[in-house]
């Protein structure tokens, strides 16, 4: 390769990582409003935007962490329960061995459509799905790897400012701040929000029969 086209290719390349905002999701197995954004508005809107963020799964929500390094040993307390905890350890081992972002969305999406995103059986037939080692999930969700996992994800949860106040919480360009403003759409609207928030707009954004149908939908 010689250098010219090297150097096209990095620019090439940089300028894409540019135009991709960052797109965290904060949320937690169990809980019925992390389902219905996942479902309902990330999944369904994915497609048309796909180009222009990156999402970043953080499963955690209301939970709380302590390590005792005496013990070298995490506990975690989980809003809605152990089985939550487990949900989200499930969560994180599955997510730490996927690469590709359409990949992850899907095993999230397929996992928190279940019937209990905290049992393995469910889990078990998403990441057969996906192509996700089941046997290296659960042994790192019962291990010390997911106790780690977890406890990251936690960290990162519990540098939010303010707190974390309602789950899910969306948070763009890796930013420690949750925008109140944003969160209600957010949830409700993931499209509008990001046609207003993106520098880099998806088309679907400028396509004035999708936000007619939008609004036709809202008033009838
Ligand atoms: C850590 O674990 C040890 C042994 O069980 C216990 O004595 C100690 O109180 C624990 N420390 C904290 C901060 O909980
Ligand atoms: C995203 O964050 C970077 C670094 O903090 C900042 O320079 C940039 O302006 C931000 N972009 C948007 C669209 O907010
Ligand atoms: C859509 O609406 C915007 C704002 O009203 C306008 O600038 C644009 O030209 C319209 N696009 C089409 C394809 O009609």
């Amino acid at each position: 390769m010689n250098n010219l086209f090297k150097s096209l290719v990095l620019c090439i390349v940089v300028v894409s990582i540019k135009a991709s905002m960052p797109v965290t999701v904060y949320y937690e197995a169990l809980c019925g409003d992390s389902v219905h954004f996942i479902t309902r508005q990330l999944y369904p809107n994915y497609q048309f935007v796909k180009d222009k963020i990156t999402l970043d799964f953080v499963p955690y929500g209301k939970a709380l962490h302590t390590y005792n390094s005496t013990t070298d040993h995490y506990t975690f307390t989980c809003q809605h329960g152990k089985e939550e905890c487990l949900g989200n350890k499930y969560q994180a081992c599955g997510l730490a061995q996927i690469d590709n972002p359409d990949t992850k969305l899907e095993f999230v999406v397929c996992v928190m459509s279940a019937y209990n995103p905290g049992k393995l059986e469910y889990v078990k037939a998403c990441a057969e799905r996906y192509q996700v080692d089941y046997h290296k999930l659960v042994s790192c969700a019962l291990s010390r790897e997911g106790d780690k996992l977890l406890a990251a994800h936690g960290d990162r949860t519990q540098e939010l400012e303010p707190n974390l106040y309602f789950v899910p919480t969306l948070v763009l360009n890796n930013s420690i701040v949750i925008n109140s403003d944003d969160q209600d759409e957010s949830r409700q609207d993931f499209m509008g929000f990001l046609c207003t928030r993106l520098p880099h707009k998806p088309d679907i954004c400028n396509d004035n029969t999708s936000l007619f149908k939008k609004v036709k939908n809202f008033l009838f």
